[in-house]
Formats: C-alpha cells, structure tokens, sequence
C-alpha cells in the first residue's frame, strides 16, 4: 500500500480523524486525490431533501457544474428559499423546485407520475432521525419510510426511464456500521440512534441489489461524515456541540455525492459505499454482517409496503 492510501486508511480507521473536517483537509492533499467532476452541461438532476443541509449543499455544487437541478423538498416555501439560495450562489443556475414528502406514498405517486423528463442523476438525500416512534399516512414507521421506501419507491418507478450510464446516489451514514440489517425493520423495539442507524445500513444493502438488478445503472451508496446541518443540531445536539470544532461544512458533506455524480470513474463501477470520493467497506472488522435471508426480507417488505401506494 503507498502512503497515500495507508494516510486514508488510518483516517477511516480513526473515525473522529476521517469523519470530521480535518479529514477531508487532510486527504485533498494526498496525492492520489481524485480529481475534480467535469462540468455537466446539460445533464439534470433530482436531490431528495434539498431543503436543507448536505442537500442544499449539493444542489449548489450540481448547479456549479452547470448541470440542471431540481430541489425536491416536503416544503413549499422552505424549498423555494433554497433553490433562491442556489441561484444567489451560482447566477444563472438552471434550478426548479418538485414537491414531494418522501415519507408518504400518495406524494411519491404524484411525483413520479407527474416526473416527464429525462433524468440523469437520482440524489436520495432526504433523510431523519425521528426521537419517538411514529407512523406516517401509509401506517409505517417514520424513519423507516423517508429513508429506506422513498428512495424504493422513487428507484422502483423511475429506474426503467433513465437512460444507460444514469446514477443513483444514496446517502447513507457511518453510523450504518454500527448495525446490522436484522428483522426488526421497522423497529417495533424503538430507539432512535438504532432505528436511523439500521435504516442507514439498509440503504447500503439496497444500492447493493439495485445494482444487480438493473445493470446499465450506476447505483452507489456514500456517507458524507459529520456535517454542521439543521438535521445535526436538531436530532443529535450534543453530538453537534461537543464536536462543533471539526464538523464539516455541508458543502464538504456533499462533496463526495456531486463527484460521485459526475467523475467519469464513477460511473464505470456500481453497488459500492463511499466516503471521500474512495470505496469504503460496508462492515468494519466483519461485524454487523446481515443473517440469511435478512436482505431478501428486507426487499420483500418495501415491496409489500409499496403495493399500498
Ligand atoms: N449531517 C451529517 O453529519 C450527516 C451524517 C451522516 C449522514 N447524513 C445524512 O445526510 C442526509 C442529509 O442530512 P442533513 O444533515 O443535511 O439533514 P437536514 O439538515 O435535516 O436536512 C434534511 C433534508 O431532508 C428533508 N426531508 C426530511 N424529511 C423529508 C421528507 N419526508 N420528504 C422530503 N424531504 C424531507 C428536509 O426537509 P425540511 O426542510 O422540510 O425539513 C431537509 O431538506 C441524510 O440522509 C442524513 O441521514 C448526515
């Protein structure tokens, strides 16, 4: 291993060194850092829960390159300021605002039903750690549904009209390491840090079978480490207030999900998780692998469940 990749290993394996600003200082100085996305002229793209956050962040670093971007947010007005937020930041963007709430299946029938154009980058970034268990409209528990069946259902109806070589990033959260995908899905037994975390491994576990079933489809799954947003404040304040000093920006929280949608070598692989414009693995020391069957289980569901749409 050269030194640049024994660097970043050792940043991974530090957590608080990879996830946090200064790591992402410390790798773009690496050597083998990989280069910048070309410019996206003309290809468009869609970013669940663009609202806020790593998001937003991203629809500024899409818009950048020049590629056309549509914020879908749950929030009319809430969506609107960000896509002006957007267009302050890069004058001239080509940016529109889709409402959709990812969490209920009448929205996201209407959204994709009512979804004409081509689509080129699919962004499931909408994503919450709810403290209680509750359950959406459709009777499903609530982080369950916005983070692993909105981004099902939006794959499952849109997948078959993007064009070859069209991406699909997921992203999910370091914190999937620390759970397995078992059969509690939709956490009956609840505890918010477990049932996000558990819904963060999913969405690992569904890019990966995404990938195989539709293969002329670039699918890939990334965590942006720890990033100072409203969503890091509200659900995990302490967490924000001890680790403040080396959060990143949510603009280097996105960082890897923009190059991921447009570096030429990511698209020539697919089903992987990223961290830092590198694969990464999916367990940590072999733990927290899943039981026979979870993953089949795990597909059968979101299609039970989306059969209710
Ligand atoms: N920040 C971190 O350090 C970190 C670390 C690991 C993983 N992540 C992941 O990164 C993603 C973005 O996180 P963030 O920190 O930017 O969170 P955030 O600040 O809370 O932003 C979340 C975005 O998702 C939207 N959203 C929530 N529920 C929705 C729904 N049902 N339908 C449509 N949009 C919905 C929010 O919209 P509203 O404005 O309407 O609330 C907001 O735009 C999430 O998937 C999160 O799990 C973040």
């Amino acid at each position: 291993m050269d030194l640049s990749r024994a660097v970043d290993a050792l940043l991974d394996l530090s957590v608080v060194g990879g996830y946090g600003r200064p790591g992402l200082a410390l790798r773009r100085r690496l050597a083998d850092w990989p280069a910048d996305p070309p410019r996206m002229d003309g290809k468009v793209v869609a970013i669940t829960g663009a609202s806020a956050g790593i998001g937003r962040a991203a629809a500024v670093g899409f818009a950048r390159l020049g590629a056309s971007v549509h914020l879908v947010g749950r929030d009319q007005g809430r969506t609107e300021a960000a896509a002006a937020a957007v267009r302050e930041q890069v004058p001239g963007a080509a940016v529109q605002v889709d409402l959709c709430d990812v969490s209920t299946l009448a929205s996201l029938k209407a959204f994709t039903a009512s979804w004409t154009g081509p689509l080129d980058v699919l962004v499931n970034n909408a994503g919450v750690m709810v403290a209680e268990r509750e359950l959406t409209d459709d009777g499903v528990e609530r982080t369950f549904a916005t983070n692993v069946l909105g981004p099902f259902w939006l794959v499952r109806e849109l997948a078959d009209r993007m064009t070859p070589g069209s991406r699909v990033i997921t992203v999910s959260s370091g914190g999937m390491y620390g759970q397995r995908l078992d059969d509690d899905l939709l956490s009956e037994k609840y505890a918010a840090v477990a049932a996000y975390a558990r819904t963060k491994r999913a969405e690992v576990v569904l890019t990966e079978m995404w990938a195989v079933r539709h293969p002329t489809i670039v699918f890939h799954a990334m965590h942006p480490g720890w990033a100072d947003t409203p969503g890091i404040q509200g659900s995990l304040s302490t967490f924000a207030k001890v680790a403040g000093p080396i959060l990143r920006s949510a603009e280097q929280g996105a960082d890897t999900i923009v190059w991921l949608g447009g570096a030429p070598e990511a698209g020539e692989v697919s089903g992987l998780f990223w961290h830092d414009r590198r694969p990464r693995p999916t367990h940590l020391l072999g733990l927290n692998k899943e039981a026979a069957g979870a993953r089949r289980a795990l597909w059968e569901l979101c299609e039970e469940l989306a059969s209710r749409g």
